[in-house]
C-alpha cells in the first residue's frame, strides 16, 4: 500500500499499535461468564470455587452492548480474530444474540468459541444461524474415570462428544479438541483421544499444562512436554510436520502421514511463542489484560460506564497495547518473570 493511500486513510483509521516488542494487536479474546458448569482441577478447583465463591453478578459484567462497543474499538485498532470464552460462555444466557452482533461488525475475520460441549446440543443451531462459524471443544479424556477427575466430578465424555456432534450436523466447522495434558493423570489415555477423532476431520490439540492462575498448586513435573508426545504419536502413526497457518499461531500443526487428518500441538511451558503473542483479552467484567498471566489490567468499565467518548477509550487501550512487554512464557521461573498473584483462567478465558 502506498505511503499516500495511508496518509488518507489515517484519520479514519488509527495506526496499528504496536507493543514495546514490536507486536500487533490481532486477536481479541472476550470471556463473557466467569461461571463454569465444571469444576476442572486446573482451573476451577472445587475446594476454591465452591457454593458460597463471589462469582460476578449480572450488574458486574459488561452487556452485550458494552461487548460490541469495546470490541468495535479494539477492531480500529487492529484486531482480526474475535474468540469468546468464559468460564463457560454457553452458560450467558442469550450468547447467540451477542454472536449475532459481533460476526457483523466490520473488520472481523474469525469468530469462534472455546466451550466444555456440554451445552452445544441446545445451542448450536442458533449459534451457527446467528453467524458463528466454528467452536473449540476442551475434551481432556474419553476415559470416564479421567474424565471425571479432570472435569471435577461434572459432566461425562459422552456429554461432550454429544455436544461435538450437535456442532457437526449445525454445519460448525472446523472443530477443535482442546486436551490439557497432565503427567500421570491423562497422558495414558491421549492416544485412545486422537484415535477416536482421527480421519473425523476434527483436530486435536495438545496442551501442556500451564502455571496459569494462583489455585492449581502447578509444578512442572506435572507438564508433559509436546517433544514427549509427539514421540509417543509419531511411533504409533508417523506423523509430517506443517507450516503454521499464519505466525501468531500457537498451535505447532503435525498431519498423519497417512492423510487421517491433524494433530496440533501448544507448547506454552516448553517453547514459549510469546514473540508473535499479538492477543488481548477482556474479562467478563471488562478489565483488559495483555497476557495470560498478568497480575493486573486496565479497568475499561469504570471510563465506558462513566460516559467516556470512544477517542478516550481509544486512546487509553492503544497507551496499554503501546506500553506492554509481557512475556511471562519465556521469563516463567526466572527472576524477571511477574509474580503472583496472577489473573484466574476462569476470569479471563483460556
Ligand atoms: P485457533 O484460532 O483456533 O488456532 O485458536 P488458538 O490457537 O488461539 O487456540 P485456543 O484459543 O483454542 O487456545 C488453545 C490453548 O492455548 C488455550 O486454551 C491456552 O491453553 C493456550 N493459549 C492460547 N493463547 C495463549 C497465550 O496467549 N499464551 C499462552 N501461554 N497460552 C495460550
Ligand atoms: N493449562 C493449560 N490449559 C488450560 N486450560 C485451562 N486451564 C489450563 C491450564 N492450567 C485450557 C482448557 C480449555 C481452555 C479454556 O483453556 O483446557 O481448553
Ligand atoms: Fe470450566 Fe474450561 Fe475451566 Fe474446565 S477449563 S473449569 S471447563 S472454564
Ligand atoms: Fe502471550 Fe503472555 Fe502467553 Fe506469552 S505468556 S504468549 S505474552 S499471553
Amino acid at each position: 500500500m502506498g505511503s499516500a493511500h495511508t496518509a488518507s486513510l489515517a484519520p479514519f483509521q488509527p495506526r496499528r499499535p504496536r507493543d514495546t516488542l514490536g507486536r500487533p494487536l490481532s486477536d481479541l479474546r472476550i470471556s463473557v461468564t466467569d461461571r463454569c458448569n465444571f469444576r476442572c482441577p486446573y482451573c476451577m478447583p472445587r475446594e476454591r470455587y465452591h457454593e458460597h465463591y463471589r462469582f460476578l453478578k449480572s450488574s458486574e459484567r459488561l452487556s452485550f452492548e458494552e461487548i460490541v462497543q469495546l470490541t468495535r474499538l479494539f477492531l480500529q485498532l487492529g484486531a482480526r480474530k474475535l474468540r469468546i470464552t468464559g468460564g463457560e460462555p454457553l452458560l450467558r444466557a442469550g450468547l447467540a444474540e451477542l454472536i449475532g452482533d459481533l460476526t457483523t461488525l466490520p473488520g472481523v475475520d474469525d469468530v469462534a468459541l472455546t466451550t466444555n460441549g456440554v451445552l452445544l446440543p441446545q445451542h448450536a443451531a442458533e449459534l451457527r444461524a446467528a453467524g458463528l462459524q466454528r467452536v473449540t471443544v476442551s475434551l481432556d479424556s474419553l476415559d470416564p474415570q479421567v474424565f471425571a477427575r479432570m472435569a471435577g466430578d461434572l459432566g461425562s465424555p459422552d456429554e461432550v462428544l454429544a455436544g461435538i456432534a450437535a456442532a457437526q450436523r449445525a454445519g460448525l466447522a472446523p472443530i477443535k479438541i482442546n486436551a490439557v495434558v497432565q503427567r500421570g493423570i491423562n497422558e495414558h489415555t491421549v492416544l485412545p483421544l486422537l484415535e477416536h477423532f482421527r480421519g473425523t476431520g476434527i483436530t486435536v490439540r495438545l496442551i501442556e499444562y500451564m502455571d496459569v492462575g494462583n489455585r492449581n498448586d502447578w509444578q512442572r513435573a506435572q507438564v508433559v512436554p509436546s517433544k514427549e508426545l509427539l514421540a509417543l504419536i509419531g511411533a504409533r502413526w508417523p506423523l509430517v510436520p506443517l507450516a503454521r497457518a499464519h505466525v501468531a499461531e500457537v498451535a505447532e500443526r503435525h498431519a498423519y502421514a497417512d492423510g487421517a487428518g491433524e494433530i496440533g500441538l501448544i507448547s506454552s511451558v516448553s517453547q514459549p511463542f510469546c514473540g508473535d503473542c499479538s492477543r488481548a483479552r477482556l474479562s467478563s467484567d471488562g478489565v483488559l489484560y495483555t497476557c495470560l498471566f498478568a497480575n493486573h489490567g486496565l479497568d475499561l468499565r469504570a471510563p465506558l460506564r462513566a460516559g467516556a467518548s470512544d477517542e478516550e477509550l481509544l486512546a487509553v487501550i492503544r497507551g496499554c497495547w503501546s506500553a506492554r512487554a509481557d512475556r511471562y512464557s519465556e521469563l516463567r521461573g526466572q527472576a524477571e518473570a511477574p509474580a503472583a498473584p496472577r489473573v484466574e483462567m476462569n476470569h479471563v478465558g483460556g
